[in-house]
């Protein structure tokens, strides 16, 4: 394989797919079970549903059906892929990784596949490592996931969290193309930031190398909320900066999917015209990696994102972490 210099490649948008779990549990169910309202829910977050695994349905399952979901938009098969990256923070176990796990089951035995965690900024944080491998030319096309099921890490009996979250998965076929073909389409900047002291707000209170459980996810909303828009302008704008655009170019906002007043604040102290975001928490909740790409699937198919817009992904979560990219689609 040649190694073609790093100016000379892009990672451009082959295809994508999604897939979610079948049983659909809305604010109303919640109320019948907890002390919460679908007016609550909806007034605080925007949230009116999530998808929630059933049996059977584990990340890896969910996430290979996103992978030939997109390999099937691709027009590629297994043979065409030789890297799976797979942003999760809910794998189906300690190890192997779901990454591994959904190479076999889609017959791959060649490339590699490794899991990238990095909560709910999973999504950006792979698409910007799978970018830098297809640009320095060592691999020619990636499957690029989100999966979750943090349904699986929640506290069912803790309302300021488990109303929050959903599960489902959805995946990207980035694809090495040389400038001169790529004809401005691809990643075009990536901006990743993390600062661990934060770790309190938002950690999950278990795990192999303390407890030897799986533990809950645990969250201080409120100050969450409080780093989260300041967070998030801060990268959008080095994605601006690094590129040369500002928020009048932006065809598409597709922000990590959280909470629709986080979205919103964001879009406006950022002067993105509201009418440029998209917003799918009311349908899906918080699926923490999975979140963007379910978000671009939606605007996809629904016609609004097409090929050449100009496409900015952002996300922010547990860590912290948060990060953007910017994508001529
Ligand atoms: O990807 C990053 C992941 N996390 C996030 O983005 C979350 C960021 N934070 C948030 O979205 C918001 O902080 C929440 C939606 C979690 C909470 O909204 P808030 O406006 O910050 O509410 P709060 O936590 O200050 O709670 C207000 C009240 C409290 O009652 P009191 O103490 O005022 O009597 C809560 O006990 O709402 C109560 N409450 C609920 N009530 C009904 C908390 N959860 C619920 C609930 N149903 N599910």
């Amino acid at each position: 394989m040649t190694h073609a210099s790093d100016a000379g490649l892009r990672s451009v948008v082959a295809g994508l797919g999604s897939r979610l779990p079948r049983r659909v549990v809305s604010n109303a169910d919640l109320a019948k079970v907890l002390d919460t309202s679908d007016e609550w829910i909806v007034q605080r977050t925007g949230i009116r549903q999530r998808h929630v695994a059933g049996e059977g349905e584990t990340t890896s399952t969910l996430g290979l059906g996103a992978a030939q979901a997109a390999l099937a938009d691709a027009g590629l098969g297994p043979a065409d892929i030789d890297l799976v990256v797979v942003a999760t923070s809910s794998p189906d176990y300690t190890f192997p990784s779901v990454a591994t796990q959904i190479q076999a089951a889609l017959g791959m035995t060649h490339g590699a596949a490794f899991d990238l965690q990095a909560v709910c900024s999973g999504f950006v944080f792979a698409v910007a490592t799978a970018d830098k491998f297809l640009r320095s030319g060592s691999h020619r096309r990636a499957l690029v996931i989100g999966a979750e099921t943090f349904s699986r890490l929640l506290d069912w009996t803790d309302r300021t969290t488990c109303v929050l979250f959903g599960d489902g998965a959805a995946a990207l076929v980035l694809e090495a193309l040389p400038a001169e073909e790529a004809n401005g389409r691809g990643v075009l900047t990536s901006h990743l930031r993390s600062d661990g002291r934060h770790r309190d707000k938002l950690f999950v209170d278990g795990g192999p190398s303390t407890t030897q459980t799986t533990g809950h996810l645990r969250m201080a909303g409120r100050d969450v909320f409080r780093h989260a828009v300041g967070m998030v302008a801060d990268v959008v704008n080095d994605a601006f900066a690094a590129s040369g655009t500002s928020a009048a170019d932006l065809d598409w906002f597709v922000p990590h999917q959280a909470n629709r007043r986080i979205i919103d604040a964001s879009a406006e102290k950022l002067g993105i015209d509201a009418a440029k975001v998209v917003t799918t928490v009311d349908l899906h909740a918080n699926t923490s990696a999975a979140s963007i790409p379910l978000a671009l699937s939606v605007a996809r198919d629904d016609g609004r994102i097409k090929r050449g817009d100009l496409v900015m992904i952002e996300a922010m979560g547990g860590g912290f972490t948060w990060g953007s990219a910017l994508i001529r689609w």
